[in-house]
């Protein structure tokens, strides 16, 4: 297998930019191509209008076609419109137009890169390399390889993704990769958990949140608590992953979308991109000291000093995902998953550190306390690396 040398980015959009600029940061040719021209040469000119001065401005070009775009491409990375069907029938004809090695990647967030890889007609030159947002900074790519790929090629496209820089994750493919699988049960267990403390004591739906993610900010597990991370991603997206995921486990008990969820979108309740997600705000900017979160009064939010939850009740969802994401050999090592929740999902402490931190017996405890009380709900039935792992990792639990 060839070195990869010349990507070809299809879709010109948020990631397809940003991924073009992270190719070209370290020197390698890339061509853009989209089918909205105008948007195309602004991103082509943007790029080059930021690029530092020891770069090469002619290694960046946009293509008038795609055709043009792909004929002599080693590797070629699709981020146009998230539609399985589009994806289908853009690889399949892709496949008539480019040259017969080059390989398919395509950078989908949440859709099956095997039935992808099916219909582009070359299974074994298919890959994932799902980049975050913002690609320009966000180290992680996931590397998601279907069934039957080729090793040959994933080595070809690891060694290029270390070629800009980027930290690659092998991830063998399941509903929502590694980092989204893990965050989903999260966002979904804190809509689970607002949903009944609303109901059970009447609260208003803001103070609740604002106590959870106060605690979550003062314990210093993630840079934000599950609602703030929510209005910033959009509710209504992240409701489209907790169903890519549901749909993608056949539908199991495990993944049910919170009911809540949905009712904020069906309210058109989107986060901050509406001024009204789990909280309200003001102005449309993502940025939290520009644009508080406000109650319905209109008044700022100011995050609890002494928080009443205890957020091991949703911490014990993420460990135990995580701990089925291992169980399932989707990675190789459990190092893995800590690169792609701190890297991808910028978490200050990754799944395996808390379950030390915590205590892998108190966690296990607390999934079958909630396990008994839900008359075994299987959202809380606990991996059975609880009991086999502290084994296999040789003392890494008990070090803590
Ligand atoms: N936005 C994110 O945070 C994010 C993160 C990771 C992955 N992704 C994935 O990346 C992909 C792109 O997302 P985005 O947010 O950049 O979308 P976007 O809407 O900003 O950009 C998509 C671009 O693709 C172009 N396009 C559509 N069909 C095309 C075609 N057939 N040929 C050429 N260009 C075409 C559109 O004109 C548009 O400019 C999606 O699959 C999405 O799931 C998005």
């Amino acid at each position: 297998m060839k070195t990869i040398q010349k990507v070809s980015v299809i879709g010109a959009g948020i990631m397809g930019a940003g991924i073009a600029n992270s190719i070209f940061k370290y020197g390698f040719e890339v061509k853009l191509f989209d089918l909205n021209k105008e948007l195309l040469e602004k991103a082509v000119s943007d790029i080059k209008s930021k690029a530092r001065r020891k770069m090469d401005p002619e290694k960046i070009t946009m293509a008038a076609s795609l055709e043009e775009a792909v004929k002599d491409a080693d590797l070629i990375i699709e981020a146009i419109i998230e539609d399985l069907d589009i994806k289908c029938k853009f690889f399949k004809d892709l496949d008539g137009i480019a040259p017969e090695g080059t390989v398919f990647a395509s950078n989908t967030s949440s859709l099956s890169i095997s039935t992808m890889a099916q219909a582009s007609g070359r299974p074994d030159r298919f890959i994932g390399l799902h980049f975050f947002n913002p690609a320009i900074i966000m180290r992680l790519v996931e590397i998601v390889v279907p069934k039957g790929f080729s090793p040959e090629v994933y080595t070809a496209v690891k060694e290029f993704i270390d070629n800009i820089k980027k930290t690659g994750v092998k991830c063998i493919e399941s509903p929502g990769f590694i980092a989204n699988r893990i965050l989903i049960p999260l966002i979904n267990e804190a809509f689970y958990v607002l949903d009944e403390k609303i109901k059970v004591s009447n609260a208003d739906p803001i103070d609740v949140a604002n106590d959870i993610d106060s605690a979550f900010l003062k314990e210093g597990i993630l840079l934000m608590g599950p609602y703030d991370l929510v209005d910033i991603t959009g509710i209504d997206t992240t409701y489209k992953v907790t169903q890519v995921i549901y749909e993608g486990f056949n539908r199991s008990p495990r993944y049910i979308p919170a009911p809540l969820l949905k009712n904020y979108v069906d309210k058109g309740w989107l986060g901050r991109k509406n001024n009204r997600g789990v909280y309200y705000y003001e102005n449309q900017a993502n940025d939290p000291d520009l644009n508080p979160c406000l109650n319905g009064k209109g008044e700022k939010i100011r995050r609890l000093e002494d928080p009443g939850f205890q957020t091991i009740e949703l911490v014990a969802s993420i460990v135990n995902e995580s701990f089925r994401v291992l169980e399932e050999g989707i990675v190789d090592d459990f190092n893995d998953i800590e690169l792609c929740m701190e890297l991808g999902a910028r978490w200050l402490k990754g799944p395996f550190v808390l379950a030390r931190n915590i205590g892998v017996d108190v966690i296990h405890a607390e999934l079958k306390r909630k396990y008994e009380k839900s008359g075994n709900n299987p959202r809380y039935e606990p991996s059975g690396l609880f009991v086999e792992l502290p084994g296999q990792l040789k003392g890494y639990f008990a070090e803590a």
